[in-house]
């Protein structure tokens, strides 16, 4: 089975579905986080931080397991929603290896993210400023990109199949991103809200 198989939107939800591990990683990490910085408070020859204190090992540690196990909550308890939405059991959208799926979405939302705060302090930007188009799309570029290199194939058929899926992702991306960080700053768990 693909994609195809499945209605216009139907595919907008199954794309969400099966990306869920990779948009709440970073929820979570903003849970966990904030402890033992990952460049260690080291600078480079920019006089700015490698990453900053916004990029700390529980972060990037709880977000990847809280991602799996979110994968793991969707897989066996989350039939009945996707039965609803699409009419087929989950097994059939997480393939051979949903443990490896669910870590390579998880861990590579967290590490887009990382990659993205390298750049923003290249660019003399503090931890927690706006960077536009990057903070909205970096954790979920390279997740895709993880689960291209080693997802077996996986993201060939669910992601890379037409252009619904790519659309799906570019569209609601930074709404549900927005969204998230938006609750996350009124419930005081974010310091700003994008
Ligand atoms: N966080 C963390 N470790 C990570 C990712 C996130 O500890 N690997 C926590 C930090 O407390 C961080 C918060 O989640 O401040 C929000 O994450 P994010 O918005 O990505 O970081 P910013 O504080 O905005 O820092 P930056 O400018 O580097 O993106
Ligand atoms: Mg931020």
């Amino acid at each position: 089975m693909n994609l195809e198989d499945y209605s216009f939107v139907q595919s907008f939800f199954i794309v969400l579905w099966i990306m869920m591990p990779a948009y709440l990683a970073n929820t979570i990490a903003v849970v966990t986080g904030g402890r033992f910085p990952i460049d260690q408070g080291k600078k480079m020859g920019d006089r700015n931080r490698i990453l900053g204190d916004g990029k700390t090992w529980s972060g990037l540690l709880g977000g990847t397991i809280g991602g799996i196990a979110v994968g793991y909550l969707q897989l066996n308890f989350g039939n009945s929603i996707i039965d609803g939405i699409a009419g087929t059991n989950n097994e059939t959208f997480w393939g051979d290896t949903p443990f490896l799926i669910f870590f390579l979405l998880a861990f590579g939302a967290l590490f887009g993210d990382l990659t993205a705060s390298f750049f923003k302090r290249r660019q003399n930007l503090n931890r927690g400023d706006k960077y536009p188009l990057l903070d909205m799309y970096d954790f979920i570029v390279m997740s895709l990109l993880l689960t291209l290199i080693l997802g077996g194939g996986w993201l060939q058929t669910w992601i890379l199949d037409g252009i619904v899926p790519l659309f799906t992702l570019l569209i609601a991306t930074p709404i549900l991103h927005r969204g998230v960080n938006i609750i996350g700053f009124k419930i005081g768990l974010k310091n700003e809200p994008w």
